[in-house]
């Protein structure tokens, strides 16, 4: 939600923010504007309401020279998406001007108490109560921005990654996070500042991640300096970064989102590699085998996550359940976090999430480990917050995910689930060796399936054509078909912007089956599992009524082909891998259909990629 960029340096400035907020618009896309401080010592802000690209239009006829800058892309929180409420906010005097991913809490107390001192506010927004606070605490105490910077930040309850520059100091940047991501990139006499490495990543590989309450004081010709809020000097320590160029750029492809699909061979490879080892005869997942014991006495697996991570983890209830034996619950970490959850030392809570940085899982893993359970982090963005909190964990290691739709990295999740839930299988002696052998092979051969899978694209886009006016549409599926029903549903919600829902089949008859006629396709995820004749009695429900089917089915399947309307065959797999193999046709379908309505898939409307507010 929202994404910061900094620069400071030799070169122009203008132009690094402009190409850093391009990378980061997935986080935030309704506003966006720059700071920058000229040769003559002058402020200058310029910010617009739209896109990365409004802002450039506006920037045309401006002065951009500088070679200091702050820039921000934002997702509305406080205020509507406007040119005032757009970011940078400066103070009254036009002396501070500033960023901010995340929300002020206690925004309006302060914001009472600066008016009552005289201030005058220009914007809706919880921001500018920040940078007023700042502003006013330097003149009152007389003191460096650093101070008042560190002084605010005390008063302020919620979660923050700003970044500040001063018009009568050309060569600082001060900055800070708490709860939302801050990332310094060291370059050769030059440092760069970001929500995420992307920005940066042509410039440098040197990086610094902030922690939680860090503030950096970054000034031109010195080394970095962080601090705590208590003003301790804090030691910094330099990354590598992993990540490259190339997977920051659409390689070709029209969409980033088209592109992850298309991925996904190479993406499931990198997940595997060197975790199924020696034919599949061995699993190695970070983690869980130097934490042996905790996983073997585990009384409870409790996940927790949001969104297209909050299906997976469904997915890995079962899995584990079904391998493992031990009792495993799916929380949304939105209700989780504000349930009373009662939780023991035996409790094992497992977080998933790709970018890491989901505000609700966050404060979920803080509840669970302050109640003593283990935390296990799933996610991809290394560095991100939630590998921080957790006890231990593992990344999925799909490469960046730009497209707000997550796909990749749902199949990474579910992939790195069904390896943790044969590791812990494997440790619990609650299958056969041979079993897990079986699967395991079966794991290694998925990049090469998913890819058949993947020449299902054009026959997909041309039954997308069919369906793309249908004002509803509804997935049903049964076991593992269940959470992709879901998951299927949501991405063609997210960027098509249809009405979709995602039903257990057999209880559709409960209630959604009085929705169904000639006008409402049901898609119906139905591979050879054990659940199979189940489902086909659901198919023939749907068609005694009237309605569309559009079947996932397992290559060779005769018998749904005579009743569904449109069958896409996937190759047969363990049951325990049929989400990974079905999910592919209904991340083409989704794409294909907004892409018909005009959609913007990468960037839908009112989304963004990571949600690090309430
Ligand atoms: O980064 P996370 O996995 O924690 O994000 C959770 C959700 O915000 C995310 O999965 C969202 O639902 C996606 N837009 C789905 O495509």
């Amino acid at each position: 939600m929202c994404g910061i960029v900094g620069y400071i340096g030799d070169g122009n400035a203008y132009n690094v923010l402009v190409g850093g907020l391009h990378r980061l618009e997935y986080r935030g896309y309704d506003s966006a504007g720059i700071a920058l401080v000229d040769n003559t010592g002058k402020l200058n802000i310029y910010k617009t309401k739209g896109k990365v690209n409004s802002l450039e239009a506006f920037c045309k006829d401006k002065n951009t020279e500088s070679k200091i800058g702050i820039a921000h892309t934002r997702w509305a929180t406080h205020g509507e998406p406007s040119d005032y409420n757009a970011h940078p906010h400066f103070s009254e005097d036009g002396n501070l001007a500033l960023v901010h991913n995340g929300t002020i809490e206690n925004y309006k107390v302060l914001k009472e108490a600066l008016i009552e001192h005289g201030c005058h506010f220009h914007s809706e927004t919880d921001t500018e109560v920040l940078v007023q606070l700042i502003e006013y605490i330097r003149v009152h105490n007389d003191c460096s921005m650093l101070e008042a910077v560190r002084e605010a930040l005390k008063q302020v309850v919620g979660a923050y990654a700003i970044a500040v520059i001063e018009k009568g100091d050309p060569d600082c940047i001060v900055a800070a996070r708490k709860s939302s991501p801050l990332v310094v990139g060291v370059g050769d006499n030059e440092f760069f500042l970001a929500s995420d490495a992307s920005p940066f990543v042509e410039f440098t590989d040197n990086v610094v991640y902030l922690k939680d309450e860090e503030i950096v004081l970054i000034r031109r010709g010195e080394p970095l300096k962080l601090y705590s809020l208590d003003n301790k000097e804090n030691e910094i320590d330099v990354r590598k970064l992993e990540m490259s160029i190339s997977q920051l750029e659409k390689g070709g492809y029209p969409h980033f989102m088209l592109k992850e699909i298309f991925e996904q061979p190479s993406t499931l490879h990198d997940c595997i590699r060197g975790r199924v080892v020696n034919d599949g005869k061995y699993i190695t997942l970070n983690g869980v085998n130097d934490n042996k014991e905790t996983f073997m006495s585990a009384r409870r697996i409790i996940f927790v996550a949001c969104g297209t991570s909050w299906h997976s983890a469904l997915i890995g209830k079962y899995l584990i359940q079904d391998m493992c034996r031990i009792p495993v619950e799916v929380e949304y970490a939105s209700e989780f976090r504000y349930s009373h959850p009662v939780l023991t030392p035996h409790d094992i809570v497992i977080a998933i999430s790709q970018s890491g940085e989901t505000a609700d899982t966050l404060a979920a893993i803080k509840i669970a480990r302050g109640m003593g359970a283990f935390v296990y982090g799933i996610s991809n963005v290394v560095g991100s917050s939630i590998p921080r909190e957790t006890h231990s964990g593992t990344y999925i290691h799909v490469g960046p995910e730009i497209g707000v739709a997550s796909t990749k990295a749902f199949t990474g999740q579910v992939m790195v689930l069904t390896m943790l839930a044969l590791t812990i299988a494997e440790l619990k002696n609650t299958m056969p060796k041979e079993d897990i052998e079986r699967i395991a092979q079966w794991t290694l051969r998925m990049p090469e399936l998913v890819e058949k899978v993947l020449g299902l694209a054009p026959d997909i886009e041309r039954l997308s054509l069919i369906y793309t006016y249908a004002r509803n549409f509804l997935y049903l599926g049964r076991g593992y078909s269940y959470p992709v029903a879901l998951e299927g549903a949501l991405k063609l919600k997210e960027i098509s912007y249809i009405h979709a829902e995602g039903y257990p089949a057999a209880e559709m008859k409960h209630g959604p089956i009085a929705l169904i006629d000639a006008e409402m396709p049901s898609v119906i995820i139905a591979p050879k599992d054990h659940l199979y004749e189940k489902i086909v009695s659901n198919v023939q429900q749907v068609k005694a009524r009237g309605g569309n089917i559009i079947a996932i089915v397992t290559e060779g399947d005769d018998e749904i082909r005579k009743i569904a309307d449109h069958v896409l065959e996937v190759p047969e797999v363990p049951e325990c891998l049929t989400p990974i193999i079905t999910s592919v046709p209904l991340q083409l379908l989704s794409y294909y259909i907004a892409i018909n309505k005009g959609k913007d898939v990468d960037m839908p409307r009112n989304l963004a990629k990571s949600v690090t507010v309430e």
